[in-house]
């Protein structure tokens, strides 16, 4: 079983998803630990619910120095010896302390289709640049924003009268099925990065 934390900023209806998929006996994660740089948000409560151990870790308290920010991170993380972390709406650029800690082993659900619309406002600026089609972008971190090997990516069309809402409601729903899906490929050693890219291996590492 590979020892999971989720990091969230917001409503957590990923981590719900994630939650939900681990409470299967054949889903090869638990999710060990939920850490959130939001005091009270719905991630928090989720985990809560879930009765899964939180940690909260807020950029104020380490004045807004991203280094220490990312440090107390990477503290809860091992403590709890974490083996995976999945971003699930973590909205807190994060310093690359944490990817040397977790070479390859952080992942990041994107409502766009990278390399487009980086950044927290990638539903807007998909409706404001007028594309028909966005979608979802699971990705491996690396240290830059938004940025890494492509795991796995899926569509969703942009209809006439959509409000950043509803658009957001219906990536948010490709989302909620394909994250916790790729996080579990990603535990058994489906994938491997080569470079830039992501390729799937032909027998797993584990099962
Ligand atoms: C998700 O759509 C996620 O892709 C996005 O925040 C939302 C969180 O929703 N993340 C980013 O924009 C990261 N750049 P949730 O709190 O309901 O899971």
């Amino acid at each position: 079983m590979v020892r999971l934390a989720v990091l969230a900023s917001g409503s957590g209806t990923n981590l719900g998803a994630l939650l939900e998929a681990a409470a299967d006996p054949g889903y090869p994660c638990d999710v060990s630990l939920v850490v959130s740089d939001v005091p009270g948000c719905g991630a928090l409560a989720r985990a809560d619910a879930a009765g899964v151990e939180t940690a909260v870790v807020t950029w104020a308290d380490h004045g807004g120095d991203r280094r220490a920010f990312t440090a107390a991170i990477v503290d809860e993380l091992r403590r709890r010896d974490v083996e995976l972390v999945a971003l699930a709406g973590f909205m807190r650029i994060l310093d690359a302390g944490i990817v040397d800690a977790y070479p390859n082993a952080i992942l990041n659900t994107h409502p766009s289709l990278l390399p487009a619309f980086r950044g927290a406002h990638a539903v807007n600026e998909a409706l404001d640049a007028g594309v028909k089609v966005t979608g979802v972008t699971v990705h491996v971190v690396d240290e830059k924003v938004d940025h890494g090997p492509i795991v796995a990516q899926a569509c969703v069309a942009v209809d006439d009268d959509d409000s950043p809402e509803t658009l957001h409601e219906r990536i948010k729903a490709v989302e909620h099925e394909l994250f916790p899906r790729v996080v579990a490929d990603w535990a058994r050693g489906t994938f491997a990065v080569e470079g830039t890219r992501v390729r799937r291996r032909a027998v797993a590492r584990r099962t």
